[in-house]
């Protein structure tokens, strides 16, 4: 199987997991007429976000990391998606005119734009909430006798917050009004969306019960995608084709961001995710079963969306 054939079907994999147990607009859902309106609507917005042909990069990271380690999918599934649910709600949040202020998203209108401003926070907010619902379910369910959920469920509690992604969009949107030095970008990179691409990576080690090196090894790797994939984000923002990208493209110029393009231009900027490219396959030498994680490294470096 090529790259493409395999990545559709881990992208198959996590849509109809979402699909089938993400409970919005659900039968299940027992709601009084008079405020089914109210969840008929957060549900509309929860899922307008959700199911709409975002890439599934990350989960699609973690089910690849489960087959490099001959894993059982059944036990990372949830996980994965998990993450993808905490990853659409921080786009939501981005989008908003106290952040970004952008219009378009997956190659339609931002949650606010379609909902309103209050409903889009409130749907990120549901969506970051279904996440830990999500894993906490499968730890109350599965996890008698050993604590790997519990552990990968706080890894990804950690990546998440303050001194993860939202730590990095804090300082994201503090270098809107102050130059930031080389240093501070890789670390904003790294956190705001580094964390989540590792959180990605390392929840199937943890829940596999990975050996430490096999750890270590996938650690650098997903550091060094996670900070590829934000440059090339940022490359993308200058140089994408908008409909292609499904997103407004020029809008880092115009919030005044500090990102690699900023920085150090289009061609530096390209040769330093070229950089971090060959780092991350580097780092995956030693690990059978690697080549799929190496092709979507260089995936993340060619991409057009
Ligand atoms: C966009 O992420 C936000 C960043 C962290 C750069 P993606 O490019 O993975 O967005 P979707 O999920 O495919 O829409
Ligand atoms: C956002 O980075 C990263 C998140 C945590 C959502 P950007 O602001 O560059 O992402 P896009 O370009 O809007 O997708
Ligand atoms: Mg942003
Ligand atoms: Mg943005
Ligand atoms: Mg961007």
């Amino acid at each position: 199987m090529n790259f493409k054939e395999t990545y559709d079907i881990y992208l198959k994999t996590v849509e109809e997991w979402l699909e089938t147990n993400i409970p919005l607009g659900m039968p299940d859902r027992i709601i009084p007429p008079a405020t089914q309106n109210a969840q008929e609507k957060i549900d509309d917005a929860m899922k307008y976000s959700l199911m709409s042909g975002g890439k599934r990069i990350r989960p699609v990271l973690s089910l690849a990391v489960c087959d490099a380690l001959n894993g059982n999918k059944d036990i990372v599934l949830p996980f994965a998606c998990a993450i993808e649910l905490i990853h659409t709600y921080s786009l939501i949040h981005d989008d908003l005119p106290c952040m970004d202020n952008d219009d378009y998203r997956r190659g339609k209108p931002t949650s606010h734009k379609v909902f309103g401003e209050a409903i889009a926070v409130l749907a990120g907010d549901g969506l970051l909430n279904m996440a830990f619902e999500i894993m906490l379910e499968e730890i109350e369910r599965c996890d008698r006798d050993n604590n790997s959920r519990v552990k990968a469920a706080r890894m990804i509690s950690h990546a998440a917050g303050t001194g993860g992604m939202i730590g990095g969009q804090v300082q994201d949107i503090e270098s809107e009004q102050r130059l930031i030095t080389y240093e501070e970008l890789v670390f904003l990179h790294q956190k705001k969306t580094g964390a989540l691409f590792s959180a990605s990576v390392l929840a199937p080690a943890l829940l596999l019960d990975a050996d430490e090196n096999i750890i270590a090894a996938l650690d650098t790797y997903a550091k060094n995608i996670g900070l590829a994939f934000q440059i090339k984000d940022d490359i993308l923002d200058l140089e994408g084709d908008s409909v292609v990208v499904g997103k407004t493209t020029g809008s880092d110029a115009i919030n005044n961001k500090v990102t690699y393009v900023s920085l150090f231009g289009l061609k530096r900027a390209k040769e330093l995710l070229n950089e971090r490219i060959q780092e991350a396959l580097y780092s995956i030498k030693t690990i059978p079963g690697n080549r799929f994680l190496g092709e979507l490294a260089i995936f993340i470096a060619d991409r057009n969306k």
